[in-house]
């Protein structure tokens, strides 16, 4: 590094910020790549710091269905009782949401989508997730306004659902507005609710926003039925943005509009499908080089910032 005069080694990085910065590899280079470079590295992988956001979405799509419950078990544990977010696809056995139940003291963040949790577990383990600000159901196709109803009444800090389901769900309408009158009732301080491709009409909508006072932000793309009069919803809300129901709306670029808010919850709706976020524009690839005993580099990462 040219014009840099100065050398400070790696180790004397404080351990939380070298889990900080481990957490921008992917899954296998922190498992793999990053405890063979020296023990104190080793030691942070095994312990909390890489772990109070455990984000293994991806691999969790990836991954054999046997793997799964071992990754998370594996990386909770390591967690010691520090994972505050927690976002993985497709758990489906019980054993695993017990397990999540009983390591789930500092967690706020919790999103599973495409997971096989029942209204039954839910309402079994609901008060272990008491502290929960921010929820994903999408795709979890075996819970209904029971298990809604459970999470509202007891997760009062709730400020963030989602609940965004596929296309083909819409394929034989009932109508699932019990689900969205469960939110109205019992999730008063949410401030920003997606539903996506579940077949509502407007009046449970009208439910929500009666009811929701604080909702800054409400995605309906997809609900095909529900017919809204925007005008009246911008002059009766006008701190309310809505999206859809027309799936071209996402064109419009609404959430850049309402990730302006000065929002301490950092956490991003965007995803594959939407595109990127504003944060993660702005961050360049960088590279990061591992060096041995004799201070030759010995291994090279770039972390990229898609
Ligand atoms: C919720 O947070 C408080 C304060 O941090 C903590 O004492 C309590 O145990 C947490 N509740 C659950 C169910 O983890």
């Amino acid at each position: 590094m040219a014009g840099c005069s100065e050398f400070r080694p790696w180790a004397y990085l404080l351990p939380e910020l070298l889990g900080l910065i481990f957490c921008k590899l992917s899954l296998q280079e922190i498992l793999t790549v990053v405890p063979a470079v020296c023990k104190t590295w080793n030691d942070i992988v095994l312990g909390p710091y890489c772990w109070v956001d455990i984000d293994i979405l991806e691999w969790s799509i990836m991954c054999k269905p046997e793997q799964l419950d071992r990754m998370v078990q594996m990386l909770l544990t390591r967690s010691s009782g520090a994972c505050s977010r927690l976002t993985v696809s497709g758990l489906h056995t019980e054993s695993i949401f017990n397990f999540i139940a009983d390591n789930s003291e500092s967690l706020k963040k919790l999103e599973l989508p495409r997971s096989e949790i029942t209204d039954a577990i839910v309402e079994q383990l609901v008060p272990r997730f008491s502290n929960l600000t921010s929820l994903d159901l999408s795709e979890c196709h075996k819970i209904t306004a029971r298990a809604l109803e459970a999470f509202g009444t007891n997760c009062k800090s709730l400020v963030e659902l989602r609940r965004r389901m596929h296309p083909v769900d819409m394929g034989e309408i009932v109508f699932q507005d019990d689900q969205l009158y469960a939110i109205a009732n019992t999730m008063p301080k949410l401030r920003r609710l997606q539903i996506n491709y579940l077949p509502l009409t407007a009046n449970s909508v009208l439910e929500i926003l009666s009811r929701c006072k604080d909702l800054e932000y409400l995605d309906l793309r997809g609900c095909w039925d529900v017919k809204l009069n925007k005008k009246w919803i911008k002059e009766k809300y006008p701190n309310l943005k809505v999206v859809g129901p027309d799936i071209l709306d996402f064109l419009d670029n609404s959430w850049e509009d309402c990730s302006d808010d000065s929002d301490s919850s950092g956490y991003s709706w965007m995803d594959e499908e939407d595109g990127v976020s504003d944060d993660e524009q702005v961050l360049d690839d960088f590279q990061i080089h591992f060096f041995g005993p004799d201070l030759d580099v010995f291994a090279s990462l770039t972390i990229g910032f898609p």
